[in-house]
């Protein structure tokens, strides 16, 4: 880890503590590995809270974080050095690796927990834990819990008060510092590398899976994963929303709807474009595009300190609804679209999310029974969007098979916000001019 990352992953440490006060302890688990198939697993990702506190990122780990605790309070288990093991598996940081590279004030071998943790929990009043993540180390705990009940005839003690770690942690996640931004725009703008390949590649004739090709081929170049699977869909599988089975044919006419995002250091970029598949809208979809751009203009305006959470969904469903009525999609006005939810036919999805270290991030979207209030430092997603599947009720057949959707990546900032992603075309006539490179 080189020094800016190290200095970055200790003051989040610092101040998760400072919020959690002395007395008290936190326990994080590295998440399991997973199960693929027979003896293969699924390619290891570490859990993006674990992660956040420490950098570190091997299976089989606990950090544990003590407030005020004289011998450190950073104290990492992790698997220790195994010659053997590492000629098969790959290296492992071990005990010292833990101390020099990743800051651990003291470090064990994992295989230990079960003598050490009882004596430190027995020390503390509070515990932080993620209870129901994981139901085995859940059990662990209890097991340590137990252990500690059998001595209380020789004066040990359980801790007074249980409480969710979520809410402390996620609450600063959803603030990034400029060491995350920095992170989330390497994610983004590889994954705009990817988006643009893909579309100056795509051809009538092409299979969804080839396009998606591309864009794995530009997150692999740069040394990164999918942040989730990509979404490749074709005419039709363009109004599906979770589309990611990506095997049919693009057919010249239709459009494609792409929604890729690169994860980069475990930052997750979450992008949406979509383009006619032989490089030329037909009126109908450049009309319908233009309404979801509209829509998406505004509901970016409306991103900026002081709104709620709840406006740019607000700008985006009145312009949208605004462009149906025009557009004559659907009969009636805006009002009548609003009022009646009939909008949602053709806009069932919200228009954003936070976006960090998960593609849907963590972070509370109320405080209390009030949207929350859009502050400096956090990064969601504007994404509106039109599906208009083939049968929809009371839609002419010119529309149907047009779904688009139009995904920005957003920071809020103090004058208003910053579209992390704006390198990507979006406009009608960008697109066109790059799919005729
Ligand atoms: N890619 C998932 C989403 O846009 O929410
Ligand atoms: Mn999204
Ligand atoms: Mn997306």
């Amino acid at each position: 880890m080189n020094k800016a990352a190290q200095k970055e992953y200790a003051a989040r440490r610092r101040q998760f503590m400072r919020m959690m006060g002395e007395g008290s302890i936190a326990i994080l688990p590295a998440s399991p590995e997973r199960v693929r198939n027979r003896d293969v697993d699924y390619p290891y990702r570490v859990d993006s809270d674990f992660y956040y506190l420490s950098g570190f990122r091997e299976p089989e780990s606990v950090i544990v974080l003590m407030p005020g605790r004289d011998h450190g309070e950073f104290i990492l288990f992790c698997r220790e050095k195994d010659s053997e093991q590492e000629i098969w598996n790959g290296r492992r940081a071990g005990q010292e690796g833990a101390m020099a590279d990743y800051g651990a004030d003291d470090s064990f071998p994992i295989s230990d927990i079960d003598d050490i943790l009882p004596g430190l929990l027995e020390k503390c009043e509070k515990v932080y834990y993620a209870i129901g993540c994981d139901p085995e180390f859940d059990s662990h705990l209890l097991g340590w819990l137990k252990a500690i009940r059998r001595n209380v005839r020789s004066g040990a003690r359980t801790p007074d008060e249980f409480v969710s770690l979520e809410h402390l942690l996620h609450d600063m996640r959803l603030f990034k510092s400029r060491y995350e931004v920095r992170q989330l725009q390497t994610a983004m703008d590889i994954s705009v590398r990817a988006h643009k390949r893909a579309m100056r590649m795509c051809r009538p004739g092409m299979m969804e899976y080839e396009v998606e090709a591309e864009l794995l081929y530009e997150f692999n170049r740069a040394g990164c994963g999918f942040a989730y699977p990509s979404i490749v869909g074709g005419g039709a599988n363009g109004c599906i929303l979770h589309y990611t089975n990506n095997r049919d044919e693009l057919k010249d006419g239709d459009l494609l709807l792409i929604d890729a995002g690169a994860e980069y250091d475990c930052y997750a970029a979450d992008i949406t474009r979509t383009f006619p598949v032989n490089g030329r809208f037909s009126g109908e979809q450049k009309a319908v595009y233009e309404v979801v751009l509209e829509a998406q203009l505004a509901a970016i305006r409306a991103t900026k300190p002081g709104a709620q959470w709840q406006d740019p969904h607000h700008m985006a469903v009145r312009t949208l609804a605004d462009g149906i009525s025009h557009l004559g999609i659907l009969k009636g006005s805006a009002d009548y679209l609003i009022e009646t939810e009939k909008y949602r036919q053709l806009y069932m999805h919200r228009t954003g999310h936070w976006l960090g270290m998960d593609v849907h991030d963590v972070g509370d979207y109320k405080v209390g029974e009030e949207w929350r209030e859009l502050e400096p430092g956090m990064v969601l997603t504007v994404e509106p969007g039109m599906y208009i599947a083939k049968d929809t009720p009371d839609v002419d057949e010119r529309w149907w098979n047009i779904g688009i959707r139009i995904e920005d990546d957003v920071l809020v900032t103090n004058k208003g916000n910053k579209v992390l992603t704006h390198k990507m075309p979006k406009k009608v006539r960008d697109i066109e001019e790059l799919m005729a490179e």
